[in-house]
């Protein structure tokens, strides 16, 4: 009589190689990414920080990118609301008003990219996360008095979309 286990032991061979098709990126694989990307610090405390990455392929720390510059560009967006509410300074108000739109523009462009990478298509993402990271560039805080966390959040968003493109470019 043949024992269970012999047919369970390679039936399950055969499914973990079903089920895991993608290999995690290497620590190596991640300082490459990071020293390619336009705040090498900035990436390395987001490997870390985000906890998907650890088991994440290229194509995972794309989309876990997306998400998150998705859900910072949505937080940005409604901080951008409340100031313009706030201030009583017209210049200060152009600059939250015009800032806001690209925040707009930039939350689209990154619902597009999450539908650019379940496609699995990479060079449309790379597209449309250059669009986002133009977005971010747009919203120029030159003006007197404007809030001192809006030139970090633009950094930061434009860092985080050039890690994306590093991995994107990559896929
Ligand atoms: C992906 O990105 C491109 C931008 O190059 C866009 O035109 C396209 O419609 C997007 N959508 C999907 C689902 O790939």
């Amino acid at each position: 009589m043949v024992s269970p286990a012999s047919f369970l032991v390679p039936f399950l061979l055969f499914l973990s190689l079903c089920i895991t098709p993608s290999i995690a990126i290497s620590e190596a694989e991640k300082n490459d990414i990071c020293s390619n990307s336009m705040n090498p610090r900035f990436c390395g405390d987001f490997m870390k920080a985000e906890q998907r990455v650890a088991s994440a392929d290229f194509a995972g720390v794309a989309k876990i990118g997306v998400e998150v510059a998705h859900s910072r560009a949505k937080d940005t967006l409604n901080f951008l609301k409340s100031l313009i509410q706030k201030t009583t300074d017209p210049k200060v108000q152009e600059v939250y008003k015009s800032c806001s739109s690209n925040y707009e523009e930039a939350v689209s462009v990154f619902e597009e990219a999450k539908k650019n990478l379940s496609s699995k298509n990479y060079g449309g993402a790379t597209t449309t996360v250059s669009a986002a990271m133009d977005h971010a560039d747009s919203c120029k805080d030159d003006a007197q008095g404007t809030d001192p966390s809006l030139p970090e959040r633009n950094e930061n968003l434009k860092s985080l979309c050039s890690i994306i493109l590093v991995v994107t470019d990559r896929l």
